[in-house]
């Protein structure tokens, strides 16, 4: 079976800036409290009536497309990753397809929120390994802002979430050292809850309520110190898990890019795996955790930077709600 590469990368942020001190503004916070707990200083929100998970998530695609030198009327599927797609249904895949100007491909919606991206990542390489398909566009979009509680009884969730999109085009690698080496792929219900926005679901007979309004329950609600155990746990081994399967040692990585939680976690995980800063990168005090996004955003990032190069070990993580975790091993 064929390998398949990252043949581009892109992405976009919104333009309107929140900084920590527009939200001392609106709630009981402070600028010192999310830098020490978080690094985050600033991030990004959509505007009404410009912005939208699938257009923004299309600006990503249009800056991979060029990177890989394709056309979008050269992919064969897009897998789109999101926890906050435009509508109810249908998924924001469709939408994309129709704001590429495409039509008929297969449009997938994945839904397993910080880990969104690797996951799509992972079900492209299947169907390029197969051979099934030559160019799939991977995305991850979030417009948080509209959806979390801005009132200090939220403080503990929304100063830590931002809004933008990434994205990747996968193509077929010249040759089997080269590309997407592994991806490795977890899931443990049991914690659903701990991180989750229980309201408006299906489970109950009115989806949406005043009293769900006024409790809170349509907002993210996150267990922060259950959260932050298990990421600091599951990173370091899904990145050894993905190393030890292709016979690496974590001073082989050139690039660890975890998914943008928090830089305490990024941090932990850096000491964990033994790793100079340089070789991890951390965008997180100019964006906050955009979820589905951020891997994709900081992969993109990297590599206009240039920090990552051809041939470098690179190595993406994530966890988060469901909770879900993965990792991807590639070969640039
Ligand atoms: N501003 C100011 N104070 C805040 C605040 C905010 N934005 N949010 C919470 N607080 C308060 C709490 O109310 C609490 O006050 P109290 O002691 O009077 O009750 C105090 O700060 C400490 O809260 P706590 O939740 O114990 O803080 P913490 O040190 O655990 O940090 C997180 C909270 C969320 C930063 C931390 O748990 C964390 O990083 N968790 C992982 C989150 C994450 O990465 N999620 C994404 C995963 S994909």
């Amino acid at each position: 079976m064929r390998n398949s590469k990252i043949a581009g990368v892109g992405h976009y942020v919104p333009e309107r800036v929140v900084t920590n001190k527009d939200l001392e503004k609106i709630m009981e916070t402070s600028d010192e409290w999310i830098r020490e707990r978080t690094g985050i200083v600033e991030r990004h929100y959509f505007e009404e009536g410009v912005d939208t998970t699938s257009n923004m998530g299309a600006e990503a695609a249009r800056k991979a497309l060029k990177m890989a030198g394709l056309e979008a009327t050269d992919l064969d599927m897009i897998v789109f990753a999101t926890l906050s797609p435009d509508y109810v249904f249908p998924g924001s895949g469709v939408l994309l397809q129709r704001e590429l100007g495409i039509k008929e491909i297969p449009a997938l919606d994945v839904r397993n929120q910080c880990s969104g991206f690797v996951y799509a990542l992972s079900v492209a390489d299947q169907f390029i390994k197969t051979g099934m398909y030559n160019h799939v566009l991977v995305v991850g979009s979030e417009i948080h802002s509209s959806g979390l509680d801005f009132s200090t009884r939220g403080r503990g969730v929304s100063v830590i979430f931002g809004d933008g999109a990434g994205a990747a085009v996968l193509s077929p690698s010249e040759s089997n050292d080269k590309g997407i080496l592994s991806t490795h792929l977890h899931a443990d219900g049991e914690f659903a809850e701990e991180l989750a926005t229980i309201d408006p679901g299906s489970n109950k007979r009115e989806r949406l309520t005043h009293e769900m309004i006024d409790e809170g329950s349509i907002y993210p609600y996150m267990n922060g110190n259950t959260v932050f155990k298990h990421a600091v746990t599951r990173f370091p081994e899904v990145i050894q898990e993905a190393l030890q399967q292709n016979n690496y040692k974590p001073e082989d990585i050139d690039m660890l890019i975890p998914h943008q939680a928090n830089l305490r976690i990024t941090s932990y995980i850096q000491q964990k795996m033994g790793l100079p800063a340089e070789k991890v990168f951390s965008n997180i005090h100019k964006y906050g955790n955009t979820t589905a996004a951020s891997i994709p955003i900081a992969l993109s990032e990297a590599v206009e930077e240039g920090r990552i190069k051809e041939g470098d070990l690179v190595c993406l993580a994530a966890f988060g709600s469901g909770f879900t975790w993965a990792s991807a091993l590639i070969r640039w």
